[in-house]
């Protein structure tokens, strides 16, 4: 799990509680009971399960203004797009920092746009402890599963008809729903046809974002859903998916690294780092054995010493856009183009 940003004003244990005058039980009685069937298919099939984490009052209205009021604006990602999902080049930053949270919801609303609320799972306690008892219960459930960890989490909240492009994620990830519904298409992991070995390895050792390259036809091989609140949505880790809202929605994105993820990924990023340079075109992702292991500890190694150069992957977070809750498109344009708050995440 990352390390807490010393600067972060993660608060203590049930201050959420505190200050709404909810019990502490109303919090924690929200979870998931899932069947031993589910708990054996999990990260190997991709599947839709019941929880019950949209009751929990850290995700109502209220706490969701609240949450939105106090975050740090440098965490507030907003993202605007087009409507082709062939086009995902047209994802461009949108200014919201200077929106209190009644104001980003009423934009939200009007726009088409992708808020990330990023780094929950280390801003408030709360919502930290809700995503770990998360993974304590599948790591301990899930006999394919070792020292299951939350990496990285994000508070989803984007408007009616919006889309995120088809991508794969490096950890395995999964989407608790919590508002409105909206459409998911999961692709089959480890097929070339859909996202190659080489592009995978490139994501892992940072050389692009997440994108790759999508086609139409990719959807007849795709399980598509209608994910409804109450549902929660897992993958096998690095299966290409893509999304497209039908109303107002909020998920709760968490992402997670056990041994056996972490053991994949290290093997790409000995395949990126290591194999391709020397010429070597058949790069095995095998994750067993030996060879698998020495990888793993080669690469491990290598990156604590901080001896493997990361190519930097561009990105612009320049944009004269900007989350209006007065316009009736919910954003509207300015004159120059600045840096967006987020832009200057650490
Ligand atoms: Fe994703």
């Amino acid at each position: 799990m990352k390390t807490p940003d010393k600067t972060s004003p993660k608060t203590s244990t049930n201050t959420f509680a505190k200050t709404t005058g909810l019990s502490d039980n109303s919090i924690s009685s929200t979870s998931f009971d899932w069947t031993d069937e589910a708990y054996e298919k999990f990260g190997k099939e991709s599947q839709i399960l019941s929880h019950n984490y949209h009751q929990s009052p850290l995700f109502s209205d209220t706490a969701l203004i609240n949450l939105l009021d106090n975050y740090p604006r440098k965490w507030l990602q907003c993202y605007t797009m087009g409507i082709d999902p062939l086009k995902h080049k047209e994802w461009t930053p949108v200014h919201i920092d200077k929106l209190t949270g009644e104001e980003i919801i009423t934009a939200v609303k009007k726009g088409r746009m992708w808020i990330n609320v990023i780094r929950i799972n280390e801003y408030q306690q709360d919502y930290v402890d809700l995503i770990d008892s998360m993974y304590v219960k599948i790591n301990n459930n899930c006999n394919n599963i070792t020292n299951a960890k939350g990496s990285f989490s994000a508070l989803l909240i984007s408007s009616p008809g919006i889309q995120v492009y088809y991508h794969l994620d490096a950890d395995p990830n999964m989407l608790w729903h919590l508002k409105g519904s909206k459409k998911v298409w999961v692709y089959p992991n480890k097929d070339e046809r859909f996202a190659s070995q080489q592009y995978i390895e490139e994501i892992i050792g940072q050389e692009r974002h997440e994108n790759v390259p999508y086609e139409l036809w990719f959807d007849e091989h795709a399980q598509a859903v209608e994910l409804q609140a109450g549902q929660v949505l897992s993958w096998p880790q690095h299966s290409p998916h893509r999304i497209e809202n039908v109303d107002l929605n909020v998920s709760l994105a968490t992402s997670y690294q056990s041994r056996e993820s972490t053991r994949l990924n290290s093997v790409h990023a000995a395949n990126h780092y290591f194999l391709k340079p020397m010429g070597i075109s058949n790069r095995s992702t095998e994750t067993q054995g030996i060879i698998p292991a020495v990888k793993e500890i080669s690469y491990r190694g290598m990156n604590k010493l901080k001896l493997l150069k990361a190519q930097s992957r561009s990105a612009s977070y320049v944009s004269n856009i900007v989350a209006d809750p007065n316009s009736e498109s919910g954003m509207s344009k300015k004159d120059d183009e600045t840096r967006t708050a987020f832009s200057y995440v650490d």
